[in-house]
């Protein structure tokens, strides 16, 4: 199994964020991690990728205790982009891809052939060729997102780990990265885990959703059982329907803006 954790908890003080959660992932698997704000998404996505030690369980990579590995070792099987990742404003979109492939090179190698194709495929796969020079601050909120997960996929990790890649992007590049992210589970069996806020989106794309609230997990199955729990109206105290689109599809939820109207 690439990634897998069992009853995990993370305390932030006294206060539990994660309480008992577990998760197990197959091979090239997409999983949508949701829940309202606050609910733990970021939390267990840390702890997944042996950033935040928990109190209680623990994470495992390819069977193997993330909290007993280093980080150039975890670096080399998951890529992780965090909810809000941070570099120097001076740095290009080109140099920050290719630290993503810094696990690979080591400290004073050189970088190969094999590792300036990545770098390539990874600026292409999000559309930034053209932008390659430009420095972060120069760069829209999308666009330093994309750059983001450039920098994510150019270390080219078995298991990929992504906090609301698709928050700043437009429609456009929002189905772009979802399709991507479809692709680098069914032609390259990269296993993923993605918090993600759009429910219609996470439906869509994953194979299995887990659902948290309050940091515990209220719901881990396929999408189709998702939305016929109920749980989407009652986890984020919304009113609306699942509506049938296609009969080989799943469903997709009308939320109803009852403040609205
Ligand atoms: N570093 C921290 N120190 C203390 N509390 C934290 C810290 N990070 C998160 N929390 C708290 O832990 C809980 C879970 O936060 P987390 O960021 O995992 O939620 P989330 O589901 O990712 O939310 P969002 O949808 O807003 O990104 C929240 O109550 C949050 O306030
Ligand atoms: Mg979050």
């Amino acid at each position: 199994m690439p990634l897998s954790c069992s009853q995990l908890s993370v305390l932030y003080g006294r206060r539990k964020a994660l309480n008992g959660f577990s998760l197990s992932m197959e091979p090239g698997e997409i999983r949508a991690l949701i829940g309202p704000n606050g609910s733990g998404k970021s939390t267990a996505l840390q702890a997944l990728a042996g950033l935040i030690a928990p109190a209680e369980g623990r994470a495992e990579i390819e069977g193997v205790a993330a909290a007993s590995m280093s980080r150039r070792a975890i670096a080399k099987k998951l890529a992780f982009l965090p909810q809000q990742p941070t570099a120097p404003d001076e740095m290009t979109i080109a140099q920050l891809v290719r630290q993503g492939r810094f696990p690979h090179v080591g400290l004073f190698r050189s970088y190969g052939r094999k590792d300036e194709e990545a770098i390539e495929w990874a600026l292409e796969s999000t559309g930034l060729t053209s932008l390659a020079d430009r420095t972060l601050q120069e760069l829209s909120g999308g666009e330093r997102q994309r750059a983001w997960i450039s920098a994510a996929l150019a270390q080219e990790a078995g298991i990929l780990l992504l906090d609301e890649p698709t928050s700043f992007l437009d429609i456009g590049y929002q189905v772009e990265v979802l399709d991507l992210v479809h692709r680098l589970s069914r032609e390259r069996g990269v296993t993923i885990v993605m918090a993600i806020h759009d429910i219609n989106q996470a439906i869509a794309v994953s194979d299995r959703i887990s659902l948290l609230e309050k940091g515990e997990l209220r719901f881990d199955g396929e999408p189709r059982a998702l939305a016929e729990s109920g749980l989407i109206e009652q986890t984020f105290r919304v009113k609306g329907r699942f509506v049938e689109v296609a009969p080989d599809k799943p469903p997709h939820f009308d939320v109803e803006l009852t403040k609205l109207s």
